[in-house]
């Protein structure tokens, strides 16, 4: 009974729907969607590590993937790979990174935790149409005009910000959840001389992990329901990938490892442990999250992550006796991954430091306060304050450089995310933030009926941002607003 509520599949999901389903299905974020084609094996994939981008281009193209025993996927890719390849900067140092599309649809890219001038933002209607296609052909889409180029566009990126995860993926005005889905998204890490002076796992023992949930047509093909009412709340795929593949295994050595862990996903919130747990618990470190490093780690024996979060954890699996096989496993102990601990390799001389980054102080005292209300409209759609994205309409105009409280309300679960800025949790539901708000955070987690309060302060770049629900179903049916950041 308790499993077909959460899927929401059958007849009690009808009435749970009927009956308001936040009070019931607290833990919904969306409804399974089934593959068509057989599920694959668990555990056989190895898990792969994204190329990291040489030269500063990518080409947006379609690609024939193998994820499936026996079967083809074809991908919307950046330069042929799923996740993209990852694009590694430094803190300080400007980048710019062109992106050519070759795919049949126009794309918008953002960069997913940028400090990043609005130029370069990837506002939605901001498109690159397919190379050779004529111009005119995307202009009159629901006959908004953004700034619109032809075939390719250069990104720059100040990169004016501290080390953290970041992340690259489309941005399409009401095409979002269908083209991340379909593989465009990808890693991109910031460095610096704080972390790098720390003595942190590195190497092949710091491994980003994306992980996605698809399904699949019979055919191979990613499964996506484009137009079906019945999944605006959400997609979620009856196969988890990490870093592209169907649940993988990865030999690690009895030592610490960074994971750097991203949930790509449209819709799926998952809720992340160790099977079996280190004696003693704690198996997760955290020692950053969404913008960088915390001021100090904490523990875990789970990880919450919705859509968009990062959580930079480091566990040491010398925890382990060598040949146990370590399960990352999501609630009621669906899979993720698997990790089997060898006897081997080098020794581990890396430690986890009590004081992380001096870069995670408190923000003063907020000059004003705004409110932002995330509900369902009547049509099923979604909308912030009551309205739904209209470009060129701004939600808010907060001045450069002012420190301002934003609270957030909800009816339904809503992964809610800030362009621009990270931003601090001051309160949730009135009460202290909770074990998995900690640091500079993106994206914030809120459950049905919760009210989150955050800090946050906009600086150097005036110009038009998003404001927006990263359920990328929610997103795209219209849970989206620009605020204008004003010198
Ligand atoms: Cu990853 Cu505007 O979002
Ligand atoms: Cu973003
Ligand atoms: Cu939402």
């Amino acid at each position: 009974m308790k499993r077909r509520a959460v899927l929401g599949v059958g007849a009690a999901g009808l009435v749970a729907a009927g009956l308001g389903w936040s009070i019931l299905e607290p833990e919904r974020t969306g409804r399974l969607l089934h593959s068509r084609a057989p599920l694959p094996p668990k555990f056989q994939a190895r898990l792969t590590i994204p190329p990291v981008l040489s030269g500063d281009e990518i080409v947006q193209r379609e690609a024939d993937l193998s994820i499936l025993p026996g079967l083809t996927t074809r991908a919307w890719t950046y330069n042929g790979s799923f996740p993209g390849p990852t694009v590694v900067t430094r803190s300080g140092r400007p980048a710019a990174v062109t992106h050519r599309n070759r795919l049949p649809e126009p794309v918008v890219v953002h960069l997913h935790g940028g400090h990043t001038p609005a130029a370069s933002d990837g506002y939605p209607i901001d498109l690159i149409t397919p190379e050779g296609a004529p111009a005119a052909h995307h202009h009159d889409m629901a006959s908004m005009t953004g700034d619109v180029s032809a075939g390719s566009r250069t990104y720059t990126y100040p990169m004016q910000q501290r080390a953290a995860t970041l992340w690259y993926h489309d941005h399409r005005m009401g095409f979002t959840g269908p083209s991340v889905y379909r593989g465009l998204a990808g890693f991109h890490l910031v460095r610096d001389d704080e972390e790098d002076a720390l003595p942190l796992p590195r190497g092949e023992r710091e491994l980003p992990l994306m992980i996605t949930d698809r399904a699949f047509e019979a055919d191979g093909s990613f499964r996506y329901p484009a137009g079906d009412k019945a999944y605006m709340s959400g997609v979620l795929g009856d196969v988890v990938l990490v870093n592209g593949l169907p649940w993988p295994v990865h030999e690690v050595d009895p030592a610490r490892y960074r994971l750097r862990v991203l949930n790509a996903s449209n819709a799926r919130r998952y809720r992340l442990r160790l099977d079996p747990q280190p004696a003693g618990g704690g198996a997760f470190v955290q020692i950053g999250s969404d913008g960088g490093l915390l001021d100090r780690p904490r523990r875990h024996d789970t990880l919450e992550i919705a859509p968009a979060e990062r959580f930079d954890v480091v566990v040491d699996f010398g925890r382990y006796r060598p040949g146990t096989r370590v399960r990352l496993v999501d609630r009621d102990g669906g899979d993720v991954m698997r990790f089997d601990v060898t006897g081997g390799g080098r020794g581990d001389d890396s430690a986890i430091p009590d004081r992380l980054s001096a870069g995670a102080a408190a923000l003063p005292a907020p000059v004003r306060t705004r409110t932002f209300k995330f509900t369902e409209a009547r049509d099923g759609t979604w909308r912030i304050n009551d309205l739904e994205y209209r470009p060129g309409r701004a939600l808010a105009r907060p001045r450069l450089g002012e420190v301002e409280r934003w609270r957030f309300v909800t009816d339904f679960h809503h992964p809610i995310h800030l362009h621009l800025n990270h931003l601090q949790v001051l309160s949730r539901n009135e009460q202290e933030p909770g074990p998995y708000d900690a640091g500079w955070k993106g994206t914030v987690d809120l459950r049905a009926a919760e009210a989150l309060e955050v800090a946050v302060r906009f600086t150097d770049y005036t110009g038009t941002f998003m404001l927006h629900c990263h359920n990328l179903e929610h997103e795209d049916m219209a849970m989206m607003g620009d605020f204008v950041t004003e010198g």
